[in-house]
């Protein structure tokens, strides 16, 4: 198997200048402006709901503090649990026949990367706690839904090559769309500059993220046998749904812990709302690496699901 890629070349030689684990950490405390909403109210379900203004301000101030916690505990619990897991699989299997080569080395930084956006997002995280009187645990936040999707999704797979596939198709989906998201937060010109300047750190390393995932994912699907490359993009369809879907469960949590009267009721109703359910919009990276599979396999699977399609020849 080809073993060189131009793509990964040029990001793997510029790593050392671009990449947000060597830069300068910025004083964190001078990032926080008291009186700052702590999280965009655009990003929550109740933006779209009616009931909004009617909400006690007390109230959905610590709703979005907590939203803000949320956010990097959030990130930073799926690139440990999904991401992190399925690079050192790539290293340990999926590039087995690539010994010393971009795929290894761009992989690594990107595991490097990840171990560091782990750390911004608990720095800006404890920035938040010292800089407001509300104390909540980290345990209080809930997971995110898509820690009990990707768990669900691979118990319910008899084989290993299942497993792993269902993993590569969650990082994938979150590789490439989480910039998406990261942008949305980081580009807010009104809410917490440690959490816009975390996002807009991480971002810029995700931008690449998503160009390696696409590798990735197509050097392994070419390893593929017709069966798994069914199997590979029914999952891909589902992580990236997961993905853009708001994650109502955590906020049944948030409006309850922000003391929002009626919260369930109100954020159960969200749900019912279409443009509600939707956190990111942005299917392009997706549809983009659709297109290239399904070239991969002589147009087997269509139009990208992210473009209204149906799922493909999915089992
Ligand atoms: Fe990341
Ligand atoms: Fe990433």
């Amino acid at each position: 198997m080809e073993a060189e890629n131009a793509v990964l070349s040029r990001l793997s030689g510029n790593w050392h200048r671009r990449a947000a684990v060597r830069r300068d950490e910025p004083p964190l405390d001078a990032f926080y402006e008291v009186g700052r909403p702590d999280y965009p109210v655009a990003l929550t379900p109740l933006h779209r709901h009616p009931g909004l203004s009617g909400v006690d301000p007390v109230a959905l101030d610590k709703a979005l503090y907590l939203a803000g916690l949320a956010f990097h505990r959030h990130t930073m619990v799926i690139e440990q649990h999904i991401v992190g897991p399925t690079f050192q699989r790539a290293l340990d299997d999926w590039f087995r026949d690539a010994d010393g080569s971009v795929f290894q080395s761009t992989v690594l930084q990107a595991a490097v990367d990840e171990q560091y956006h782990t750390l911004m997002h608990f720095n800006a995280a404890a920035t938040m706690r010292r800089n407001r009187a509300l104390h909540v645990r980290d345990s209080d936040i809930p997971l995110p839904h898509l820690i009990a999707r990707h768990r669900d999704r691979r118990e319910a797979q008899p084989l290993a090559w299942q497993r792993d596939l269902v993993s590569l198709a969650f990082t994938t989906a979150v590789e490439i769309s989480i910039d998406a998201y990261l942008v949305l937060v980081g580009r807010d010109p009104d809410i917490q500059p440690v959490t816009r300047a975390t996002a807009a750190l991480h971002w810029r390393d995700e931008k690449c993220h998503a160009a390696v995932s696409e590798e990735l994912a197509q050097y392994v699907f070419l390893q593929l046998d017709e069966t798994q490359r069914d199997f590979f993009m029914e999952q891909l369809a589902y992580a990236t749904r997961c993905f853009a879907e708001q994650d109502f469960s955590a906020w049944h949590r948030i409006a309850e812990l922000a003391g929002i009267r009626d919260g369930r009721r109100l954020i159960d109703e969200c749900a019912e709302i279409p443009e509600a359910r939707h956190l990111i919009r942005d299917n392009s990276g997706i549809n983009r690496l659709w297109a290239a599979l399904d070239r991969l396999a002589d147009g087997r699977y269509g139009a990208s699901p992210g473009a209204g399609a149906p799922v493909g020849a999915s089992r």
